[in-house]
């Protein structure tokens, strides 16, 4: 385990690791990204490009394009936006150009918080607390149809379940990094669980990683 405070906190779509990262930045006053984010911009801009997701050698192209300035939109919040970042993220050489990235916001002095599906795994293996956060399909899929609703979007519940499976199918299947918990995550299912109550759950889980961090770092 290294000597920064990274956490990870990984987990399938709407699955409420978004939530529970912001609230972990703010107890531990750490930076938080969204990693998420980064996929969902290359997959859009591609879009806005006229370019086709399946198409490797484009989609790592616009990865490496990829600057903190252009992660601001609104554009990337949508549905749509969700889909296309998962088609995207099958790609090895979209993963490969986001690396660096990820990677430098988690190697900050004071340490980070990093969201995605992949951060105990790859981008931060030696992170010093790591979360598998997981709900039921069904669960997910109305917190999501529920955020969408509220940003404009109009679609059925059942629509969005399938979003889910296909998402769910999709990053879990992929040969470049597929979404599974690290050997060393605590899972932490929120299926029955307030959002409150799932901040407060991984708060603590994160304070035990550090108090045991800590035990072993005291000097003797
Ligand atoms: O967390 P999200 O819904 O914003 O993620 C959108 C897609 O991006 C997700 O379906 C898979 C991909 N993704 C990824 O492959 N690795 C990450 N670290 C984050 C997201």
């Amino acid at each position: 385990m290294s000597g920064s405070f990274v956490i990870a906190v990984d987990g399938p779509a709407a699955s409420g690791k978004g939530t529970i990262a912001t609230g972990l930045g703010k107890a531990f006053d750490l930076p938080v990204l969204d990693t998420g984010r980064l996929y969902r911009a290359v997959g859009v801009l591609m879009q806005r490009a006229g370019e086709d997701l399946d198409d490797t050698p484009a989609a790592a192209a616009r990865a490496r394009m990829l600057t903190a300035d252009l992660l601001d939109d609104p554009g990337f919040r949508t549905r749509a936006a969700g889909e296309a970042a998962s088609r995207v993220a099958v790609h090895a050489g979209v993963r490969d150009a986001l690396l660096a990235f990820q990677q430098a916001f988690a190697g900050q002095p004071g340490g980070a918080v990093l969201d995605g599906r992949d951060i105990g795994t790859v981008i931060a293996p030696d992170a010093l607390a790591k979360l598998y956060v997981t709900a039921s399909a069904e669960r997910r899929a109305e917190r999501r149809w529920k955020q969408l609703t509220a940003q404009g979007e109009t679609m059925a519940l059942a629509e969005v379940l399938e979003d889910i499976h296909r998402r769910d199918a999709r990053d879990g299947g992929r040969d470049a990094a597929p979404m599974r918990p690290a050997p060393d995550a605590v899972l932490l299912d929120t299926s029955e669980m307030t959002i409150e109550q799932a901040a407060d759950a991984a708060r603590r889980i994160v304070e035990a990683a550090r108090a045991r961090w800590e035990g072993h770092n005291r000097p003797s």
